[in-house]
């Protein structure tokens, strides 16, 4: 969903608050600290907490999350810059409602990187990280549109499986308390943003017929990006043809009969 990052970092630079620089993997960017300081426990804390859940999965589950990380955590970091993006696009002079909630979602989306940072700090980092890197990139960059209404569609489309995911994901992990409670505060958020999205995507022109036709492509390019950690899924747990298939399946509208 990125679009471009030098952009952003202009429009960021302009805001006259302090910067820090992200942590980024795929997308990283500039976030003033006035959206950043919110971490509830220090970071020795969290990361405990994790690695105390974590031990209750297997050694082949642990070496599996480590392998989806990657992709979900540069995800989030392409939100953010669409969101923040959208967030400030207006005059300046008065932000519009889809504006300030566009913001929101831009600061939940930092917050979803830091839960998952957190996590990946728990994790093996896979052997193919930078193969895996550089096919979630391309991804993500073909994601991107000039018109922002299909860019909308996209991110509705993305997010909702991005749902059915992470949900999939609970029942097998579901000893892991403290890894279930980042992955149900994330997919709660992302319900919300694809609602936002399919919203804002009409209000910018779009139709039912683009949403159903941009929600196809994009179901099928995330099953091919998906396909290679296939058997990362099945370490999970899961039967990964039969989450495919509901990816694939999934119809544009349906995430909330899949959650
Ligand atoms: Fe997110
Ligand atoms: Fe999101």
């Amino acid at each position: 969903m990125l679009s471009t990052g030098n952009a952003l970092t202009s429009d960021i630079a302009h805001d006259q608050t302090t910067l820090f620089r992200s942590d980024g993997l795929c997308f990283p960017h500039l976030v003033p600290t006035t959206l950043c300081r919110r971490a509830t426990a220090p970071r020795y804390l969290r990361l405990a907490r994790l690695k105390d859940s974590l031990s209750r999965l297997s050694e082949p589950q642990v070496v599996a999350l480590g392998q989806l990380l990657p992709g979900l955590l540069c995800g989030e970091e392409s939100s953010f810059h669409v969101f923040w993006r959208e967030g400030h696009r207006g005059s300046n002079v008065q932000v519009s409602h889809s504006e300030a909630l566009a913001d929101q979602i831009a600061l939940e989306e930092l917050e979803h990187e830091r839960l998952l940072q957190d996590l990946r700090a728990c994790c093996p980092v896979p052997n193919d990280l930078a193969s895996t890197l550089a096919r979630t990139r391309r991804f993500f960059r073909r994601m991107a549109s000039r018109d922002p209404a299909i860019h909308f569609a996209r991110v509705a489309a993305l997010d909702s499986a991005v749902c059915i995911v992470l949900s999939t994901l609970v029942k097998p992990l579901s000893r892991a308390t403290a890894l279930i409670e980042i992955f149900n505060r994330i997919r709660s958020d992302e319900a919300r943003h694809v609602r936002f999205s399919r919203w804002h995507s009409y209000d910018l022109g779009a139709d039912t017929s683009l949403l159903a036709k941009t929600a196809a492509r994009i179901r099928g390019e995330l099953v091919a990006l998906l396909y290679p950690l296939g058997s990362a899924f099945e370490d999970l747990g899961l039967d990964a043809d039969h989450l495919f298939r509901r990816i694939a399946m999934q119809n544009s509208g349906s995430y909330e009969q899949e959650l």
